[in-house]
C-alpha cells in the first residue's frame, strides 16, 4: 500500500470505528420521551453545528457536528444525512473521521460546495494540545457518500496577522469565478472574519478582514456564513463566549454588500437571527428554487441536556426561509414544505377572549403541536396574552408564552418546563403599537420555536416536562384580546419506527 493508499485506509478505519461507537449509543435512545417528532436529530451521540449544507443533485444535504463515542462534547467527526423534501431525512455514513495529526482534536465545521461534478468539502482541522493549531482541509467525494481527504491537505495552515489560533470554519462560495472563503476568527479580544480567495480550492490568497465585531462582544467569531440575497450581501456568524458572558448576543446577521475588491463587508443593517437561548451557528443552504434556508443547532454548549441518560444530545431547528424585510433587516419564515405535516386542524371562530372566557383551547392537548394566532392589537386592551404549553393536569408543569403589551416583548417563562428550570426570556418584538400580531408557533417534544409576525423575530428554546404534561390553554390578563384567527394543528412525526437505524 502506498502511503497515500494507507491514510485513505485510516481514515475508513476512523469511521467504521465511529460508526459502530454509534449504533451501540443508539440502543436506548427511542426510550427517551424527549426524543424529538418533526426535527432533525442525529441517531445518537452530541451534535452541534450544521456543516456543510448543499443542495446537490437534488436533494439536501445536511452535515454536523458529532460526537459518535458519547452523548458528551467530545472528539469531533461530520455527520451526515440528506433529504429530498426538508422534511424526511436519511441518515448517512460518518463523512469525515479524525485520521490525521492536524486533525488530531476533531473535524471541526465547515462547508461544501460542487465543484467539477463532485462534492467539496472545506473543513477545519482541530488540534487542541498542547498548542491550539487550526488548519483548513478539504475532502472530495464521487457519490456524495463517502469522503476522500485531499492528500496534500492542509491547503491553509497559517493565520494571518490579523486572526489567531482561532481559525476555523470555512465558509466557501463562488463569485465571478473565483472562490472565496470566509473564516472565524478574531485579534486582540474582537471577534472577525477572513477572507480568502482561491482559483481553485487548493490554493487560497489572503485578501482582507472582511468585518468585525466590537470589544466585549466575543473575543472571536464562530461559523461565518454568507449569501446573496435579492441584491444584498449577507454575512452570518456566532460570536464565542464563555457561560458567563451569556448576555453577549450569540448570534447575528449583517445586512449590506460585500465590496469583493477590497474584501470589505460594508454593513447596512445588523440584527440576530435567532433571538432564544437555545440556537448557535446556523448556516444556510441555496437551493434550487433559489431560496435561502436555514438551519441552526438547537442547543448551547453550557446548557444542561437531561437527554444525555439515553445517548443523545441535540438538534437542528426548523428550516426557515430566509427573507429580506421592508426595513432591510431578515426574516425566517417556517419553510412552508412543513404544511404537509399538518394532520388534523383545530379551528376556532374569531373571538373576543376575556379572562373568564374560559379556555378557548379546550381539549387540544399534545405534545407535537403548531399554533397560529393571530392578534389585532388595535382592538385589544390586554395588559397580556399568551399560550400554555405542557400544562400538567396538577399545574405544576407547564411553559408560558406571554405577550407583554406594554413593554411590547415576549416573555418565555421555563421555570417550570420540567426537570430543567430554563428561567425567564423575553425579548422585543418590534411591532409598533397598535397593529397586528401574528404568533407562529413549534411545539415538538422537548423544544419550541416562536415565529413573531411572520418571522421578524424568532426564538427557540429546549424544555424536558414530563410526558404526561400536555395541556394547552389560551389565555388573556387584564382587559380583552381580539383574535383576527386561531389555528392548531397537530404535527405528524417525520421519523419512521426505527428513526436513524440506518447509520
Ligand atoms: C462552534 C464551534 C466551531 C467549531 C465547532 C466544533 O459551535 O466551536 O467553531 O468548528 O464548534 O465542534
Amino acid at each position: 500500500m502506498s502511503a497515500v493508499e494507507q491514510r485513505e485506509a485510516l481514515h475508513r478505519e476512523s469511521v467504521s470505528k465511529a460508526m459502530e461507537a454509534l449504533a451501540e449509543l443508539r440502543r436506548n435512545v427511542d426510550k427517551d420521551p424527549h426524543r424529538l417528532g418533526f426535527h432533525f436529530m442525529a441517531p445518537a451521540g452530541w451534535i452541534n453545528d450544521p456543516n456543510g449544507m448543499i443542495h446537490f443533485k437534488g436533494e439536501y444535504h445536511l452535515f454536523y457536528q458529532v460526537h459518535p463515542y458519547s452523548a458528551d462534547n467530545g472528539l469531533k467527526h461530520w455527520g451526515h444525512a440528506k433529504s429530498k423534501d426538508l422534511l424526511h431525512w436519511e441518515h448517512l455514513p460518518i463523512a469525515l473521521a479524525p485520521s490525521e495529526p492536524f486533525e488530531a482534536n476533531g473535524c471541526f465545521s465547515g462547508s461544501a460546495v460542487e465543484d467539477n461534478g463532485k462534492m467539496t468539502i472545506l473543513y477545519t482541522g482541530n488540534v487542541a494540545r498542547p498548542n491550539k493549531k487550526q488548519v483548513q482541509c478539504i475532502a472530495t467525494s464521487e457519490d456524495g457518500i463517502t469522503f476522500v481527504k485531499y492528500e496534500q491537505n492542509p491547503v491553509l495552515a497559517d493565520f494571518p496577522e490579523e486572526g489567531s489560533a482561532d481559525f476555523r470554519d470555512p465558509k466557501v462560495w463562488k463569485h465571478d469565478g473565483v472562490w472565496y472563503m470566509a473564516l472565524g476568527s478574531g485579534k486582540d479580544g474582537v471577534g472577525n472574519a477572513l477572507l480568502y480567495k482561491s482559483p481553485n480550492l487548493l490554493e487560497w490568497e489572503y485578501v482582507a478582514v472582511m468585518a468585525q465585531g466590537e470589544l466585549g462582544q466575543g473575543i472571536f467569531w464562530n461559523c461565518p456564513d454568507f449569501f446573496e440575497l435579492e441584491g444584498k450581501d449577507v454575512l452570518l456568524a456566532s460570536p464565542g463566549v464563555t457561560p458567563s458572558q451569556r448576555d453577549i448576543r450569540t448570534n447575528f446577521c449583517r445586512v449590506g454588500k460585500l465590496d469583493y475588491a477590497s474584501g470589505t463587508f460594508y454593513s447596512e443593517q445588523d440584527g440576530g437571527v435567532d433571538l432564544g437561548p437555545d440556537f448557535y451557528a446556523p448556516q444556510t443552504w441555496l437551493d434550487d428554487q433559489g431560496r435561502i434556508i436555514l438551519i441552526g443547532w438547537m442547543d448551547m454548549w453550557w446548557n444542561p441536556m437531561p437527554t444525555k441518560a439515553f445517548g443523545w444530545t441535540g438538534a437542528m431547528t426548523l428550516p426557515r426561509v430566509v427573507k429580506l424585510r421592508e426595513d432591510g433587516g431578515l426574516a425566517f419564515e417556517p419553510v412552508p414544505e412543513l404544511q404537509e405535516l399538518r394532520e388534523e386542524e383545530a379551528a376556532f371562530p374569531v373571538t373576543t377572549i376575556v379572562p373568564d372566557t374560559g379556555n378557548v383551547l379546550g381539549d387540544v392537548r399534545g405534545d407535537c403541536l403548531e399554533f397560529d394566532i393571530r392578534i389585532d392589537l388595535r382592538r385589544s386592551t390586554a395588559a397580556s396574552f399568551g399560550l400554555k404549553l405542557r400544562c400538567s393536569d396538577d399545574g405544576l408543569e407547564k411553559t408560558v408564552v406571554t405577550y407583554d403589551a406594554e413593554r411590547g416583548q415576549i416573555v418565555v417563562d421555563r421555570t417550570k418546563s420540567g426537570t430543567v428550570d430554563g428561567g425567564i426570556h423575553r425579548f422585543p418584538v418590534k411591532t409598533p403599537p397598535g397593529e397586528l400580531l401574528r404568533l407562529h408557533v413549534f411545539l415538538d417534544r422537548s423544544s419550541l420555536e416562536l415565529y413573531v409576525n411572520d418571522g421578524s423575530e424568532v426564538a427557540s428554546y429546549r424544555l424536558y416536562p414530563d410526558a404526561g404534561s400536555l395541556g394547552t390553554e389560551l389565555f388573556v390578563e387584564e382587559g380583552q384580546a381580539e383574535l383576527i384567527s386561531l389555528h392548531v394543528w397537530r404535527v405528524r412525526s417525520i421519523w419512521g419506527k426505527d428513526a436513524g437505524s440506518e447509520a
